[in-house]
C-alpha cells in the first residue's frame, strides 16, 4: 500500500487483520545493511538502506529504497520513507510522517506526528508542528495544514 492520507490508510488495513488475528511479519532485505536494530511487525525495509546502530524502529514503518537512517534515532508507526532521504543522527520521528525523496533532516531533530517532508526538502529546525507540510532548503512550513490531493 502507499502512503496515502499520510500513512491513516496502512494503518487502517493492519489494524484490521490484527483485529481478525493475523500476525504480521516485516520483510528486511538482505541487500540493506542493518546493525541488529529493534524492528518492528509488518515494516517493509527495501534494498540500499543503512539504518546506523541504535536506532529502534516502530511498526508498520515503510523505508523504500536507499535511505541513510542514522544512529541512536527512533522511527515510530506508520512512517513512510520514501528514496534517499538522510535522516541524521538522533532524530526522533512521530507516527504517520512520509518523507518525499531526497528530503534531509538535521541530527537530534523531533519531528511531530504527520510531519509531510517534501522531496528535496532540508529540515534545518529541530521540531515541527503535527500535520504540517515543510518545503525547500530551508525548509518552511506551509500555511495550513495537510490537504495535499496525494497524501
Ligand atoms: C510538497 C508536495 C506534497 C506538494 O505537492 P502539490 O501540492 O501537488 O504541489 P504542486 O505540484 O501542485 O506544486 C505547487 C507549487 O509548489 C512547488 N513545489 C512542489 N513540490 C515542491 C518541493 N518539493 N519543493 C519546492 N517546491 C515545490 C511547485 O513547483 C509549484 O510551484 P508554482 O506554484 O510556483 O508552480 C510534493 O511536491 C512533494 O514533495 N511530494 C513528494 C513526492 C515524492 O517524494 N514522491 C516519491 C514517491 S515514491
Amino acid at each position: 500500500m502507499t502512503a496515502k492520507k499520510m500513512n491513516q490508510l496502512r494503518e487502517k488495513i493492519y489494524l484490521q487483520g490484527k483485529g481478525k488475528g493475523y500476525k504480521f511479519v516485516s520483510y528486511v532485505s538482505s541487500k540493506a545493511t542493518v546493525f541488529n536494530n529493534e524492528i518492528g511487525e509488518n515494516c517493509f525495509i527495501l534494498e540500499d538502506n543503512t539504518i546506523q546502530p541504535f536506532t529502534k524502529i516502530g511498526n508498520n514503518v515503510v523505508l523504500w529504497s536507499g535511505n541513510h537512517i542514522g544512529h541512536h534515532g527512533e522511527i515510530k508507526d506508520h512512517v513512510f520513507f520514501t528514496s534517499h532521504v538522510v535522516m541524521s543522527g538522533h532524530c526522533i520521528i512521530e507516527p504517520y510522517c512520509f518523507f518525499g525523496v531526497n528530503a534531509t533532516i538535521r541530527d537530534y531533530s523531533h519531528l511531530a506526528k504527520g510531519t509531510l517532508l517534501a522531496m528535496g526538502a532540508s529540515l534545518t529546525k529541530q521540531m515541527t508542528d503535527e500535520w504540517s507540510v515543510y518545503v525547500g532548503n530551508p525548509a518552511k512550513k506551509l500555511e495550513g495544514k495537510v490537504s495535499h490531493k496525494m497524501y
